[in-house]
């Protein structure tokens, strides 16, 4: 163990989860939305938290373009960098999960390993994911930031789908097919499941 974690004491806190999540009406979980860049993650899950926060409920989402301006600036997208960006998403979401708060989260996130070690920092109930499927080909026409044309004209190193692997969820929770169906489409599935879960 370093120096820096020793003499590090849990302080529990005076407001419970469970007394935040009464006072919200609602469950707290993580939505997570994993996928290709340009399947539509981040769309998806604003269009969700819209719907959401006009319902009156406690709704935040991190995205991995935002975020990695900010708290994560120091990352690129090697393969550590990835797994480092994805854990500290994790321990946010599971302080967000804490405060009572629905966290919808929208990053790349490759790699099962890293996806099953956010699985692991909360509860059964408070983690499910959400596969936003697209091909390859599609998020390419789509690529409305033009990344994959430089990733194809090797002007960028390692870009998933390109040159750097994705590994597709074995068994998420739920699977949206963003080249069928419409966002609205998306989120009303969203919505009819978390309803059904009792989670909303
Ligand atoms: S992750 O792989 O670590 O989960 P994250 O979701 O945070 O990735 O960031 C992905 C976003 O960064 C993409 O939507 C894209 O806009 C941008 N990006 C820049 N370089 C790359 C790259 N090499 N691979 C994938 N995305 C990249």
């Amino acid at each position: 163990m370093s120096d820096k974690q020793e003499n590090i004491v849990w302080h529990e806190s005076t407001i419970t989860k469970q007394e935040r999540r009464k006072q919200n009406g609602h469950q707290s979980f993580i939505l997570w939305f994993t996928g290709l860049s340009a399947s539509g993650k981040s769309t998806v899950a604003n269009a969700l938290a819209s719907s959401l926060f006009e319902q009156g409920k406690q709704v935040y989402v991190l995205d991995g373009d935002n975020v990695r301006h900010g708290l994560n600036k120091d990352l690129g997208f090697k393969e550590e960098d990835r797994k480092e960006n994805i854990r500290r998403i994790g321990e946010v979401s599971k302080l967000f999960v804490d405060s009572g708060q629905i966290v919808l989260t929208a990053f790349i996130s490759p790699y099962r390993k890293d996806r099953d070690l956010v699985r692991s920092l909360v509860g059964p109930e408070e983690f499910i994911e959400v596969y936003v499927h697209c091909s390859l080909e599609e998020c390419e026409k789509r690529d409305p930031k033009g990344l994959y044309k430089k990733a194809r004209n090797h002007e960028i190193p390692s870009f998933t789908g390109i040159s750097a692997p994705y590994e597709e969820p074995k068994d998420p929770e739920m699977v949206l097919d963003t080249e069928k169906y419409s966002i609205k489409q998306c989120v009303e599935s969203l919505l009819t499941e978390l309803k059904q879960k009792q989670l909303i």
